[in-house]
């Protein structure tokens, strides 16, 4: 974090000078990754380039496929981190998101620096949701040392969050089945 535009203008201006440049973003580029930025960099200076933008595997569906299956029917990504949004229109988000019951992913819940809105957050996710609510917390998500915890919503406080965690708040109707979260999409029960 912190150099991403200097990266960006970098990549923008060796491809002006005819270089093959590839540009690296975890996840999907286009999920809170670089891809954006880079367009812009791009239009910023007018620069008549050919960009490909790879599609990656984003945090929320690999979390997911850690947990079972909690995004098999609508859901909401939504960042905590308020560097670049501010507090309200991330609350007024989460609480548009948590009352439509939708399964919400939780990005960029929680570092060192910065433990308020996780805990802003989490009371009013309880405002609105049953403590009981089935809660996925995966650590390193598909790499070496990943951590899976399921919960709930009243206890999910009580495990290692940090900025490699992704965070899934189930909806009213996501179980448990064989230790694997399911939200259901009607099929079968
Ligand atoms: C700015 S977002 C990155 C989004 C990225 N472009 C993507 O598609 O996953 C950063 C957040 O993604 C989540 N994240 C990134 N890597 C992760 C991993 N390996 N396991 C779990 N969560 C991860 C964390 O919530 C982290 O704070």
């Amino acid at each position: 974090m912190g150099q991403e535009i200097e990266r960006a203008e970098i990549a923008i201006i060796k491809a002006l000078e005819n270089k093959r440049v590839a540009f690296v973003s975890g996840g999907d580029p286009g999920v809170y990754g670089a891809a954006g930025l880079v367009l812009e960099v791009a239009g910023n200076k007018k620069a008549d380039i050919d960009i490909e933008i790879v599609p990656g595997v984003t945090s929320a569906t690999a979390a997911a496929s850690s947990l079972g299956a909690p995004l098999m029917v609508d859901f909401a990504v939504i960042s905590l981190s308020d560097i670049l949004t501010p507090w309200e229109l991330i609350e007024r988000r989460l609480r548009a998101a948590v009352d439509a019951d939708f399964v919400i992913v939780l990005y960029n819940p929680q570092s060192e620096e910065r433990k308020e809105p996780l805990l802003k957050t989490h009371k009013i996710l309880l405002e609105y949701r049953n403590p009981k609510t089935l809660v996925g917390i995966v650590r390193r998500a598909k790499r070496h040392g990943e951590e899976i915890i399921i919960t709930t919503l009243g206890e999910m406080l009580n495990y290692k969050i940090d900025m490699v965690t992704t965070i899934i708040i189930g909806n009213s109707t996501t179980y448990l089945s064989n230790n694997r979260l399911i939200t259901p999409r009607g099929y079968i029960f």
